[in-house]
């Protein structure tokens, strides 16, 4: 079963809890991406684990795999379901993030978080990849990239809903895949190129599905949730 990830892209510690208040009863997972590291991480993390309300750090890591290493090692904490590093860091970082991941774990007695690999931003349109010197289209670029992270022992991919067919069909069901750039029948696109609705993105068999804009902007974020799972459920 597909599960929903609420981005919790907002300025603000106080909007955030707000936002983990109003989709309490859903149970959904809740994402804690740059704006909220870099604005107030221990402050939503705390208020997260108090509540037993899951989270994926949205971190993106992409640096030397010691560095990247050290991070996801403050990173896990109990209710840290998943970690995410961009695959362009390379086989040897990823591999640091998922060692530390489970050195970190063990010490704390907890499930390790999920390491999860960006292959390409769902804001990348096809024409972008030439101009980062990347050859071939956005499905051999996120080919390329899950296999290396498959190699590396992450735990899946965060990749478009349009790519999540093809990397299950390669790496099998158990190779997760994360999607963000959903948007439901009628919302707004905003800066996402590669866009797929709740329906279709549960149909080419995402595991997770992450929104942001369409709930976190909507006048009833939970009425907007609720939509979305509704949407989830039917089939494309
Ligand atoms: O508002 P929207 O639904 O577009 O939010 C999508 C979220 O997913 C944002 O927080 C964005 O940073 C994140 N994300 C993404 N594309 C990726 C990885 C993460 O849009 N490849």
């Amino acid at each position: 079963m597909a599960q929903l990830i609420v981005a919790l892209d907002v300025p603000s510690a106080g909007k955030a809890e707000e936002l983990v208040d109003a989709l309490y009863e859903l149970d959904v997972i809740v994402k804690v991406g740059l704006e909220a590291l870099c604005g107030y991480p221990e402050r939503i993390l705390s208020y997260c684990e108090a509540r037993d309300v899951r989270t994926f750090v949205d971190a993106k890591l992409h640096d030397i795999p010691r560095t990247v290493g050290a991070a996801v090692a403050q990173l896990v904490r109990p209710g840290v379901h998943i970690i995410n590093v961009h695959a362009l860091g390379g086989l040897e970082m990823m591999q640091a993030a998922v060692e530390s991941a489970a050195g970190r774990a063990g010490e704390l007695g907890i499930e390790p978080p999920r390491i999860l690999a960006v292959t390409l931003l769902t804001s990348i349109a096809p024409e972008d990849l030439n101009e980062l010197g990347l050859q071939g289209g956005p499905g051999e670029n996120a080919i390329r990239l899950a296999a290396l992270a498959r190699d590396a022992g992450c735990a899946g991919v965060v990749c478009s809903a349009q790519e999540a067919g093809d990397l299950k069909r390669f790496f099998g069901d158990d190779f997760l895949t994360l999607t963000p750039g959903i948007r439901p029948i009628g919302s707004a696109h905003g800066d996402q190129k590669r866009v797929t609705t709740p329906a279709q993105a549960v149909a080419a068999g995402a595991d997770y599905l992450v929104v942001g804009r369409p709930i976190v902007e909507a006048a009833d974020p939970l009425a907007a949730a609720k939509a979305i799972l509704e949407e989830m459920s039917v089939r494309a």
